[in-house]
């Protein structure tokens, strides 16, 4: 059997793990929006038009923070449409998406649904497109000014007397993307985010600020883009965004399934960036990371279907996610929790319907799909300190990773907790591992994704992907550690509790 060895020391620290690492986001985009978390007359809905049921599947999540409201869509989007009287506000062809937006749910609707999800904070963006730095200014003014001016005033008049004192916003989104309304050159760019940043801040100091990275590492002007965006921004923005998605257009399990290894390097990479231009400006500053996009997402493009444009949540890339795709998604996790050190916010891309780990019926029910579990066990249990676990496993090459892992492990501590997230890619083998600790730990809990087709797919009639629970007597404490063996192709969690140290 092939064996991998794991050495585990508290000592080891990567870093505290921030807890936003297990954002979400929802875009006005698809059927995120409507018909998705805000259903007027659905059976569940509550008297603001939330879905109850969807909530309920959202809350065990644990999301910390959700960025709203795009993406694309806020290149364009006019945030005075979405707020006020319901029946005021107008329907816009938006381009983004090609869809209709009837502006039923905005910024004070979003924070009413965050309210109803419970401790959940926004990260709000502000467009940066077709909108100006004042545009951004006048969002802050409306959403943390106390009261006293004009749109801290009409905040108030549309029935929201507290601030919402929104500390997280994003300065537009993919800037870069020659699909953005309104893309601009990174110095374009780079100037206007600075302006709105200086702007958004002297409203309200308290702020954080992220600044678009480029749209994916494979973008031709990756690199310079964050450079120069940075030579404008350094003194004035906390985050630079990073996205990406991956896909397996042509079937390569091992491939698709090595991934997590490329956005391990982009962290880096940009990691990297950030301290260069720290040097350069000579800052006592840290620039951290926020990767405020990051998913799987291929199988909507790969089945060619076009919805009619122009009409009101227009249902596209409501991918149908698989097995392979919930052990991926358990990878990128792990590889977030190993860059804990450098990126403090992520976010999952999407929440609700488009890409996302929830789907919804129009009039019918609410489930989760494959890649709801392995974010669901992540973020319930992989709060703590991430410590740096050094593997020595076998290894493969293949289309996307020249030297891929074959075991992922990340681990983290919490008091006397030792939790574990392992994935074994290896499609045909189980692998031996042996967890060297520094002490003696006993199992508490083993929870597996396993023994599934990687086609396997959840539907609202029936779920092939269900994590199971493995006994605990499966994994061996010694006085030092732990072993266990990992099936083919699975996602584990294994949570252990110090008894003594060796
Ligand atoms: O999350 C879907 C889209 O992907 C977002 O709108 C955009 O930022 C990215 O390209």
């Amino acid at each position: 059997m092939l064996t991998a060895q794991l050495t585990i020391s508290s000592e080891n620290v990567i870093s505290p793990v921030d807890p936003r690492l297990y954002g979400s986001f929802i875009e006005h985009m698809g059927r995120a929006v409507y018909t998705g978390i805000y259903e007027p007359g659905h059976p569940s809905a509550d008297a603001n038009g939330f879905r109850k049921d969807v909530a309920e599947l959202i809350r065990p999540l644990n999301v910390p923070l959700i960025r709203y409201p795009g993406g694309n869509f806020v290149s364009g989007y006019r945030w005075e449409d979405g707020v006020g009287p319901k029946e005021a506000r107008p329907v816009r062809a938006e381009l983004a998406w090609q869809a209709l937006e009837p502006n039923q749910i905005g910024t004070n609707e979003f924070m009413d649904f965050l309210a109803l999800l419970g401790d959940t904070q926004p990260m709000l963006a502000v467009n940066l497109g077709t909108g100006s730095p004042q545009d951004a200014a006048n969002l802050v003014e409306y959403c943390n000014f106390p009261a006293g001016t004009y749109y801290s005033d009409l905040r108030i008049a549309h029935g929201y007397k507290a601030p919402h004192d929104i500390k997280l916003w994003c300065l537009g989104n993919e800037m870069d993307g020659p699909w953005q309304i309104c893309a601009k050159t990174a110095e374009e760019y780079g100037r206007a985010a600075c302006e709105a940043a200086k702007m958004m801040k002297w409203l309200d100091p308290g702020i954080e600020l992220v600044a678009c990275g480029s749209s994916y590492r494979e973008m031709p002007t990756f690199g310079e883009w964050e450079r120069t965006v940075l030579r404008h921004t350094y003194e004035h923005v906390d985050y630079l965004s990073l996205h990406t998605y991956y896909t397996n257009d042509d079937g390569d399990i091992a491939a698709f399934l090595a991934n997590n290894a490329r956005m391990d390097a982009f962290i880096k990479e940009v990691g990297a960036i950030c301290g260069e231009i720290k040097a350069e400006k000579g800052s006592s500053k840290d620039i951290k990371l926020s990767f405020d996009e990051w998913n799987v997402w291929y199988h909507f493009k790969k089945s060619g279907a076009e919805p009619p444009k122009w009409t009101v949540a227009r249902p596209i890339e409501e991918e149908l996610y698989d097995f392979a795709d919930a052990l991926l998604v358990g990878s990128m996790l792990i590889t977030l929790l190993n860059n804990a050190d450098r990126v403090k916010i992520a976010c999952l891309a999407q929440l609700v319907n488009t890409l996302a780990p929830i789907m919804t019926e129009p009039g019918g029910p609410a489930w989760v799909q494959t890649t709801y579990f392995p974010f669901l066990y992540t973020s319930i249990n992989g709060r703590g300190t991430a410590l740096a676990v050094e593997a020595d496993a076998p290894r493969y090459t293949c289309a996307t990773v020249k030297d891929a892992s074959y075991i992922d492990c990340a681990a983290v501590q919490n008091g006397d907790a030792l939790t574990l997230f392992l994935v074994n890619k290896h499609l045909e083998e189980d692998i031996r591992c042996e967890a060297a600790l520094g002490g003696a730990y006993e199992v508490l809990e083993w929870v597996a994704l396993q023994d599934s087709e990687f086609g396997g797919v959840n539907t609202k009639d029936e779920a092939k992907v269900r994590p199971i629970v493995r006994p605990r007597e499966d994994a061996e404490a010694s006085a030092s550690g732990v072993s266990f063996t990992l099936k083919k192709a699975s996602w584990n969690m294994i949570k252990l509790r110090l008894r003594s140290k060796a």
